[in-house]
């Protein structure tokens, strides 16, 4: 199914509301992440032996403003180009550093619950079911592609 130019408009438009908070809604990311899945936290060396997740951690903030923005260039080459292309140089990058730190294909999910969660909470009364699905469909594309290369 097309990504339509209306998706791509709500993906760029949540992305730009986050934007203006990035340290509030990375750590909001960061929570969610491990409210869902608590185990997930010692695989980020930032975390590790942590008491809590601190909201002024450069590391914490570059993960979340990765995923984030890699997911609404996603979005913008879904209605371009019909398909998520990431240079081959980048992806063999995501590939090994998500292998070496231990994510296996079940986080993928876990990520983007978090991230639908975080944009729900930027976007209040502007969050929708349209919204949610047009940063569902643009991160399902980017994850699979990450998830290939780490096979
Ligand atoms: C590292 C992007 C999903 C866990 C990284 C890095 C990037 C990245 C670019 C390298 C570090 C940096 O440059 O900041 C992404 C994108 C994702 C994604 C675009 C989804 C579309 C996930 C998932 C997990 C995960 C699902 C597991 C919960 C990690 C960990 C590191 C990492 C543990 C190493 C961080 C450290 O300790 O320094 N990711 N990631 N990522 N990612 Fe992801």
């Amino acid at each position: 199914m097309e990504f339509t130019e209306k998706e791509e408009g709500l993906v760029k438009e949540s992305w730009d509301v986050l934007k203006k908070d990035l340290p509030l809604y990375s750590l909001h990311f960061f929570t969610q992440i491990l409210e869902i899945a608590p185990a997930a936290k010692d695989m980020f060396s930032f975390l590790k032996g942590s008491e809590e997740v601190t909201q002024n951690n450069p590391k914490l903030k570059a993960h979340a403003l990765k995923v984030f923005k890699m997911t609404c260039e996603a979005a913008i080459q879904l209605r371009e180009k019909g398909e998520v292309v990431v240079s081959q140089t980048t992806l063999q990058y995501l590939g090994s550093v998500h292998l070496r730190n231990g994510v296996i294909d079940p986080h993928f999910e876990v990520v983007k619950e978090a991230l639908l969660r975080t944009v729900k909470k930027g976007m209040g009364e502007e969050w929708g079911e349209e919204m949610g699905n047009a940063w569902t469909r643009a991160y399902d594309q980017l994850a699979s592609a990450i998830k290939a290369e780490m096979k």
